[in-house]
């Protein structure tokens, strides 16, 4: 941990990572308490990304994120993991022990669920929810997800095996199948989170027609200016309640501050500057 006020430096580690708001994310965090932090972004190819984070932390380094594409091998990397970021197989958040000691979380999952739960004022427990997408995305949120104890989780994705699969790994949380789109309930889910890379391409799902009700919240897990295709896609089926990931965005950044700073710094205004943009 850094001492709070003293100077620290941090980094967000990605490939490309050019377009992350973390920096100023940080910055209004650090504001807050008047720290002094100096959070940089660096862009590293995957076969340097080792050496780069040993570099970087035997130079004095205070804490380090890593977002796409090297959550996994960060997980590799550190000498010891929280429980959530070991089931995800992936670490977002890197935190000094010492100049040799790491510590490895992944605080996607508890952005989120804050996001859901906190911000939007949403029920998991005891929901029917539905996650579309069976990659990183989906891994490091489940755990989190799952805690919440919903009535009935199904991961849905284009390529069915790989939803099957991970909803193996992760059924000892709860109560979790998987399919093609196609094959979702055609009655409203209460919660649908869109966890795919889809919505970049401005893609959207093949879910059943009914799937989607004026009360489903429909979450995106991307965030940009303006309706993501996935909000658009979910407003068109008849949702009132669709929003994107500015929030979990902010949420995980609060809780890598409250690692590596011990406090954990007001969101709502962050958010909200975010949402303006
Ligand atoms: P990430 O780590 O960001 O989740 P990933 O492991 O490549 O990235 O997974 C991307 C997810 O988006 C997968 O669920 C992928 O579906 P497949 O498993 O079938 O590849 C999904 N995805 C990407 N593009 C998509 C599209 N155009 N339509 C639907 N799903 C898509």
């Amino acid at each position: 941990m850094t001492v709070p006020n003293g100077p620290g430096r941090y980094v967000l580690f990605g490939h490309p990572v050019s377009h992350s708001w973390s920096p100023f994310i940080h910055g209004m965090f650090a504001r807050q308490f008047d720290h002094v932090v100096d959070y940089k972004l660096k862009d590293v190819l995957p076969g340097n990304f080792r050496h780069a984070v040993i570099n970087f932390f035997v130079e004095g380094g205070g804490g380090a994120n890593v977002t796409l594409p090297h959550k996994p091998a960060a997980a590799e990397i550190v000498n010891d993991l929280s429980a959530r970021a070991e089931r995800a197989r992936a670490v977002n958040t890197i935190v000094r022990r010492s100049a040799t000691e790491l510590y490895g979380e992944n605080t996607d999952g508890i952005g989120l669920v804050t996001d859901l739960m906190r911000n939007l004022g949403v029920t998991l427990t005891g929901s029917r929810l539905l996650i579309l997408g069976a990659g990183g995305a989906t891994r490091g949120v489940l755990a989190p997800l799952l805690e919440q104890e919903p009535r009935e989780v199904r991961i849905a994705n284009r390529t069915p095996e790989r939803a099957r699969r991970i909803s193996e790994e992760f059924s000892d949380l709860g109560e979790i199948s998987a399919s093609g789109f196609s094959e979702v309930d055609d009655r409203p889910w209460d919660i649908v989170i869109n966890a795919t890379a889809a919505s970049l391409a401005g893609e959207t799902p093949e879910l059943p027609p009914r799937a989607i009700g004026r009360d489903t919240v429909c979450y995106d897990m991307a965030y940009g200016r303006g309706e993501t295709a996935f909000m658009r896609w979910a407003r068109e089926r008849g949702s009132t309640r669709a929003f994107k990931g500015w929030g979990m965005l902010v949420e995980q950044a609060a809780e890598s501050y409250l690692l590596w700073h011990g406090v954990r710094p007001e969101t709502k205004t962050v958010v909200t500057a975010l949402e303006r943009l």
